[in-house]
């Protein structure tokens, strides 16, 4: 598949079927790993890959809770859980949030070519940010926000090049 390919064919997958292999997480850490992060201060940012049952029902159920609907799983069931997080300068630092988004787009677009189902997740993760006993579960490096994440696993679903309409963005165009 080439690059272009996986950027048409890529599309939000909510339903799994199955664990991926270690293989696959190794792939999907190397793209990772590949994504831009500005100035090149890879140390500001940080990677849980969570897989520990237990916690990630801890963390489906928090986001629930904070979306006020108990009976919905904002993590989809999803067997892994990659939580992406930054050392953030404040509030406004939309560099390390843009670090962040870089590096899970970068395994979204991974998981395309290695036909794996994967979601972006930002509910959950706000819940877990506010949620100190799940933080400490977590245990990110001192100074850490969780910031977006996503969840991969095996679907049955299947990618194929998606129409795109030229104007789904609003685009300005200054001459
Ligand atoms: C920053 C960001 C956060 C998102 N957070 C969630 C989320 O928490 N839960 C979810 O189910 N989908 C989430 N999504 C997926 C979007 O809903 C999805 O990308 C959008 O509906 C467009 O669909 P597509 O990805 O299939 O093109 C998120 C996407 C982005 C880019």
């Amino acid at each position: 598949m080439n690059t272009l390919e996986a950027i048409f064919s890529r599309k939000t997958v909510r339903a799994f079927t199955g664990d991926i292999t270690e293989e696959q997480l190794r792939t999907l850490l190397k793209a990772a790993y590949a994504a831009p992060v500005g100035r090149a201060l890879f140390e500001n940012v940080h990677l849980t890959v969570i897989t520990r049952k237990d916690l990630l029902d801890k963390i489906d159920r928090a986001g629930a809770a904070m979306m006020q609907n108990p009976s919905m799983h904002p993590l989809y069931g999803a067997p892994v859980f990659i939580l992406v997080s930054a050392k953030l300068s404040g509030p406004n630092d939309n560099v390390g949030y843009s670090n962040c988004a870089c590096i899970v787009q970068n395994m979204a677009l991974a998981a395309v070519e290695l036909g794996l189902g994967a979601c972006h997740i930002w509910g959950a993760v706000r819940a877990l940010a506010s949620d100190e006993a799940l933080l400490k579960e977590v245990n990110l490096p001192e100074g850490f926000t969780p910031c977006c994440g996503i969840i991969v696993g095996r679907t049955d679903e299947v990618y194929a090049p998606r129409e795109i309409p030229e104007n789904k963005i609003k685009t300005a165009f200054i001459k």
